[in-house]
């Protein structure tokens, strides 16, 4: 295969670029470089064949180096490389926005493209503002968040953050945000799936309007499943709680599904897997398989046509867009993604699959550094015990796995496991066994 023009560069230094959430200093003493990817594998520039177990950061659910993407891109690319989105359209976005309202559930018919999730994030607190100032109600400026979040990088999301080391050097945030309590209690380590107990912890919600007044909170975030802080699985009911009260107060729910959507849970998004309905959702990651960078905010139909039905004639309606909203190499990548979702049927595969990667993460359940278990679908956190710095074992660990074969994303001392939805059943007793040789040497 010839390579392409920007892989394999010869580098000679590894200074001058300044890596994303990576301790800079340490990576360059000893760096990890990705020379090519396919399938379920990564290849180090050692040599060395790595198998994927986070599906890259949770966004390669196809695989990678799928040639149908790449081909789509290349041909969008020939054809009609950039359009200006303001005021101004291309046929892939309507066609992207179209096919995804097909597997989002009723009434999603509306979606905004964004580039990332952190946009999507910032982009949803938009939406609702302009919601409730559509209605009348722009009293409505508290946002309701959850200990253990994690919302992206953008001031919206860092102030929806419930993660301490993504707080403590930002402390010029949104003001009027409280937060849920996390659902995470230690009497509950090791339970597979939703929680039997605490869907009470819902009731923080309730609390809020209780204390505040339920018509001064504008919306609640969460993750469905919370994924950054290691597969944090909604206990039985507390989904529902959440809905329920939000119904009664006017208050919209936001689902942040940039992991939990498209197929991670053996569903669409995981609006299906709980069979709850939030206003909004967000996503990205798979929604391109991780390809090109995009994102996206779903609503439901009432939020669309409140915004869009409150500005007068030919004016525009909402005050918010990115240059590289809806690009056209983006809007190619994603359809092709869906295409493949749909043709290979990865949601039930995911679906399939999901007890077997399941038993085989809770093999590891007596290794003695392992503190807890949690999973859903094809997710699970698998936390390590802290060696008294919270976050070093863990970080020790990731690099320790990926030179032992495996690439997993650790949060602080937790790996957050999830293996492409086209895995096979060996992959995942790859992906186990090595995680399993490297958690033993500590
Ligand atoms: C739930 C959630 N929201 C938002 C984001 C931010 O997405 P991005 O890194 O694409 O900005 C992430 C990233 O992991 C996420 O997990």
């Amino acid at each position: 295969m010839a390579m392409p023009a920007a892989a394999n560069q010869p580098t000679n230094s590894l200074e001058q670029h300044w890596m994303p959430f990576s301790a800079n200093r340490d990576f360059k003493a000893d760096p990890r470089l990705v020379v090519k990817s396919e399938g379920v594998y990564l290849w180090d520039h050692k040599g060395g064949q790595v198998i994927d177990g986070s599906s890259g950061l949770f966004n390669v659910a196809a695989g990678h180096g799928r040639q149908e993407i790449a081909d789509a891109v290349y041909a969008q690319m020939q054809m009609n490389d950039y359009t200006a989105p303001f005021g101004l359209g291309h046929s892939g976005s309507f066609a992207f926005a179209e096919k995804l309202s097909r597997i989002l559930p009723d009434p999603f018919n509306h979606v905004f493209f964004t580039n990332s999730g952190s946009e999507s994030i910032d982009t949803a607190l938009k939406i609702i503002m302009a919601y409730h100032r559509a209605r009348g109600d722009a009293q409505r400026s508290r946002f309701v968040s959850r200990e253990r979040a994690y919302h992206g990088v953008n001031i919206g999301g860092v102030s929806l953050s419930g993660m301490v080391k993504n707080r403590e050097t930002f402390p010029v945030v949104m003001p009027n945000i409280v937060m849920l309590r996390h659902t995470w209690d230690e009497s509950r380590r090791f339970e597979r799936g939703q929680p039997e107990e605490g869907a009470e912890l819902a009731n923080d919600l309730q609390r809020f309007c209780d204390t505040y007044g339920g018509t001064t909170i504008a919306a609640v975030f969460v993750e469905p499943v919370a994924g950054s802080t290691g597969t944090l699985v909604p206990p039985k009911g507390y989904l529902e709680r959440l809905r329920e009260i939000c119904d009664a107060n006017g208050i919209l729910l936001v689902f942040d599904e940039v992991i939990t959507g498209f197929g991670r849970l053996g569903t669409p998004f995981a609006s299906h897997a709980f069979n709850v309905t939030p206003d909004i959702i967000t996503m990205a990651k798979a929604l391109t398989n991780g390809a090109i960078p995009m994102g996206a905010v779903a609503t439901r139909d009432k939020v669309y046509e409140t915004v869009v039905g409150a500005a007068p004639d030919k004016a525009i309606e909402f005050f918010h867009g990115y240059t590289y909203s809806g690009h056209p190499a983006a809007c190619a990548a994603g359809l092709a993604t869906l295409d493949i979702y749909e043709r290979e049927g990865l949601f039930d595969r995911a679906a399939e699959l999901s007890d077997y990667f399941l038993d085989a993460i809770w093999s590891l359940k007596d290794i003695d550094c392992v503190f807890d278990l949690r999973g859903y679908g094809l997710m699970a956190g698998v936390e390590v015990q802290h060696d008294g710095v919270p976050g070093r074992r863990g970080t020790a660990l990731q690099k320790q796995m990926f030179w032992d074969g495996v690439h997993v994303k650790f949060t602080g001392d937790t790996a957050i496991v999830a293996p492409p939805l086209v895995s096979e059943r060996r992959h995942v007793d790859e992906i186990v066994e090595k995680m399993a040789k490297t958690l033993k040497t500590v």
